[in-house]
């Protein structure tokens, strides 16, 4: 594995590698991801292979030209009105963190959409990204660059750890922005378009711009976002145990969490200073030394982008700190709070 940094010459030499055949991981503004030619199968197998990933779990093919979707998508096989919806939020929310599911074309391997009958498109919002997706083949299939099932990647530190051996080359974007991976709409099911899994992209977001969302899971109920139930995962990717830290985490409601007693060896994880602060204050008057860093908070300013920019990125840190337990509260049910909530929900579940 070789590191390579984003200037022009170290992109092309990568987009010569996808072009033949084989595995860079790069950034996006989500995570970093796993990249190979989408239309190259071995190349394909290849991604599976290196993460250790089910062949039941499809793929997200990257573009960088709006043209292409069109050598993806088979749109006509749309209703106008979704057709209508796809076309407003391409336009107005690509490049961004929003991966379409549409039918796909014959042309696209079945391996990268593990034999469905739809694509995952997107087009995403990072510079290093869209040129190594422009000068490679312009269709690049990408995963998160992790291991299946561990922690998303929001440095090329974490790709390194993870993937080191098993990828030609790194492109060292530095820290991702948006910090969860993009949100993943189904409008392929012909009725309303649907949230297969909630991520960069608010559902406010997306319903200003073509109205109703479906968003499965209770409503209200941040625990629990989907459950895997009945007829099989909803999305091929949504599996209840994924983005584990190999620290014990355990996921509370702010009012449980308020009521924690310290356990030494554990670390506490507040959203905001606006709940951890009642609670050092508790645990003070009991005379409890903390030891330094054992409290931590996902956002210092109480706001669900930025606590979901430092979600992984905090995890891997605490991670290495041996500690006996993670104790996380959840996010507020508002904008990326239900992405935030859906991966510690499934962090949480060993
Ligand atoms: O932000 C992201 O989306 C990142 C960066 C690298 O772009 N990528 C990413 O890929 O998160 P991955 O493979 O970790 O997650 C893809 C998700 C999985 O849950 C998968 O099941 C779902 O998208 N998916 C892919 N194709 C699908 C399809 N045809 N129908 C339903 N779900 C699909
Ligand atoms: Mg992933």
């Amino acid at each position: 594995m070789q590191l390579l940094s984003t200037a022009e010459g170290d992109i092309r030499r990568a987009a010569e590698a996808i072009k033949a055949g084989l595995l860079v991981a790069f950034p996006t503004e989500t995570v970093y991801g796993l990249g190979a030619d989408a239309f190259n199968t071995a190349a394909l197998a290849r991604v599976f292979a290196a993460k250790g990933r089910p062949r039941f779990d499809p793929l997200i093919i990257h573009i960088a030209a709006l043209e292409v979707l069109d050598r993806l998508a088979d749109l006509s096989a749309l209703s106008p009105e979704l057709r209508e919806k796809t076309a407003l939020l391409a336009d107005r929310l690509w490049p961004g963190p929003l991966t379409l599911i549409l039918p796909k074309r014959p042309a696209v391997p079945d391996l990268a959409t593990s034999g469905l009958p739809t694509a995952a498109i997107r087009f995403p919002n990072h510079p290093a990204a869209l040129a190594l997706i422009r000068l490679s083949t312009g269709a690049v299939a990408a995963p998160s660059a992790n291991l299946f099932g561990r922690l998303s990647p929001t440095r090329a530190e974490h790709v390194r750890d993870q993937l080191g051996e098993k990828v030609e080359f790194i492109i060292d974007g530095g820290r991702t922005v948006v910090g969860v991976e993009s949100t993943v709409l189904d409008l392929s099911g012909g009725g309303i378009p649907r949230i297969l899994r909630p991520g960069g992209v608010s559902r406010e977001a997306l319903e200003i711009l073509i109205g109703e969302v479906a968003f499965p899971g209770p409503a209200g109920v941040s625990l629990a976002p989907f459950s895997s139930g009945q007829s099989g995962p909803l999305s091929p990717g949504q599996l209840k145990s994924h983005y584990a830290p190999r620290t014990p985490l355990s996921l509370h409601s702010p009012e449980a969490m308020a009521a924690l007693p310290y356990t030494p060896g554990e670390i506490y994880l507040f959203f905001s200073p606006t709940t951890r602060d009642p609670w050092l204050a508790g645990q003070t008057r009991q005379g409890v030394t903390l030891p330094l860093g054992s409290v931590r908070v996902l956002s210092p300013c109480a706001s669900t982008q930025e606590a979901a920019a430092n979600l992984f990125d905090l995890l891997h840190e605490l991670d290495h700190l041996n500690a006996s337990r993670i104790r996380t509260e959840e996010a507020p049910l508002v904008e990326l709070g239900p992405a935030i909530n859906d991966r510690l929900f499934r962090a949480a579940s060993k």
